[in-house]
């Protein structure tokens, strides 16, 4: 009974990732939570729409449907108030967030510190999805989000058909039109994603001009992260526990799960370390911005389905990066093959440029430099600082200068290139 539990409970903190582990953060997390304004936060069904357009940018918000019938609220800032450049061909940015995260996550740092608004600021259209499953994406035009067959969908999904079809949209509205290829920035699950659908669906490469990942996940064999050893041995192949476990949603955005994590750190309880192990890394140093917690609280975790855990289980057990392990039998009927298929990187033809940190728990230096091996296009950003982290690209009070304003100077250099032809 006890091993179950935990297995569960370690799950419950990985999904949330390094960064958004602020959520249960021991002290601000009481403070927070203690605050009934903070409190409030919970109920407010603000969307990023509301919160971009309460600092003054236009703020579109399109439900873009998916081949297999999801519908995803993918958000948009289409030209920036402070250039009124709504007449201009602006440049299209689409940014994919990572694992239990939301297009939230992208703006939590406000207008001078956030890369959507500097770019847009920059003269982009800029698009921040949504993937299936999680707060602004539990939508499909027949399936419900109640019923599991709706949770039946791991990142490759999400590569195949949800990328794909917000990347069509965009080239598809009045200001696509003309334009065929877009800038691409992914964080973490936002990386695999891109891996996967441009080695899968190689035709896609021409349909992008520069890409920037942040804390790329692939090959998962030097992971550091305690958490996800000790459960990958458990869930990371097809067995009783994994086929219990799968296909269901996971940490939706709702007070049952705040609730969940309020008790993990309850000082007397016995998961309190992992607790505090998580949130003593993000703290230290000062380095993370702390008036951005309030919203990432109100925001965080915005759910996923427990069979994109597996997956990345599956491939740090496995060490390929390789679609979802069925077990041999349904691999047969599917792949053709007892093991699933590897995805064949080595299709990836556009300008990948890697951003990648040494203290990375998730992405550690020597798989990104495994896959990056492979890319035939590939320019690499190792973070000078060593204490950079996972999180770091998302909530560093560093970003502006050390990813945001780099990404952008290699985006504008691309655009004067291209420009005149
Ligand atoms: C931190 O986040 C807050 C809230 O979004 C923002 O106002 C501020 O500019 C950010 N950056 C720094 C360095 O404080
Ligand atoms: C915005 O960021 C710049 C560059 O980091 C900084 O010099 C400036 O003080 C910031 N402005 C505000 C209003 O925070
Ligand atoms: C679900 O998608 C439909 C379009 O198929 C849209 O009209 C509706 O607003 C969406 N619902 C939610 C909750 O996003
Ligand atoms: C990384 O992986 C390689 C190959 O599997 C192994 O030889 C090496 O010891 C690993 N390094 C760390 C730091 O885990």
């Amino acid at each position: 009974m006890y091993q179950p539990v935990v297995v569960l409970l370690t799950l419950a903190t990985l999904a949330l990732g390094s960064y958004s582990a602020a959520v249960v953060g021991p002290i601000d997390f009481y403070k927070l939570y203690d605050n009934p304004e903070a409190h409030l936060a919970l109920k407010d069904k603000a969307t990023t729409a509301d919160r971009t357009a309460l600092h003054g940018y236009p703020s579109e918000h399109h439900h873009i449907p998916t081949k297999d019938g999801y519908v995803l609220g993918v958000f948009r800032i289409p030209y920036s108030h402070k250039l009124q450049n709504q007449n201009a061909k602006r440049p299209i940015v689409f940014l994919q967030h990572g694992l239990g995260s939301c297009s939230d996550a992208w703006i939590l740092q406000g207008p001078n510190d956030s890369l959507p608004y500097m770019l847009a600021d920059a003269g982009y259209d800029v698009w921040m999805g949504n993937a299936r499953g999680t707060s602004y994406s539990r939508n499909h035009t027949k399936l419900s989000p109640d019923h599991p067959t709706f949770w039946q969908f791991s990142w490759h999904e999400i590569a195949i058909y949800d990328i794909t079809a917000i990347i069509d949209y965009a080239l598809n509205t009045e200001n696509g039109k003309g334009q065929d290829a877009i800038h691409y920035v992914g964080h973490s699950q936002g990386t695999t994603v891109f891996f996967a659908l441009m080695s899968w669906l190689p035709e896609y490469n021409d349909k992008i001009k520069t890409a920037h990942l942040f804390a790329p996940v692939a090959v998962m064999k030097n992971l550091s992260s305690r958490l996800v050893r000790s459960v990958g041995p458990y869930l990371g192949h097809k067995n009783a526990y994994s086929t219990l476990f799968g296909s269901q949603e996971f940490l939706p955005h709702n007070e049952f799960v705040m609730a969940l994590f309020f008790n993990i750190c309850q000082p007397d309880f016995m998961l309190r370390p992992v607790c505090e192990g998580a949130v003593e890394k993000l703290y230290a140093g000062g380095r993370v911005n702390m008036s951005a917690m309030p919203e990432a609280m109100a925001t965080h975790p915005a759910g996923c389905s427990t069979d994109q855990m597996l997956h990345y289980l599956q491939e740090q057990q496995s060490g390929y990066f390789r679609q979802f392990d069925h077990g041999t039998k349904k691999n047969l009927e599917l792949y053709g093959s007892e093991d699933p298929p590897e995805y064949p990187v080595e299709q990836i033809k556009s300008l990948v440029h890697l951003w990648y940190a040494e203290s990375d728990d998730l992405a550690a230096v020597e798989d990104v430099e495994a896959i990056a091996e492979r890319l035939p296009n590939k320019v690499m950003h190792f973070m000078e600082d060593p204490e950079w982290n996972h999180g770091d690209f998302a909530l560093n009070r560093e970003v502006r200068e050390y990813v945001n304003e780099p990404v952008i100077a290699i985006m504008e250099e691309y655009e004067l290139k291209n420009s005149g032809s």
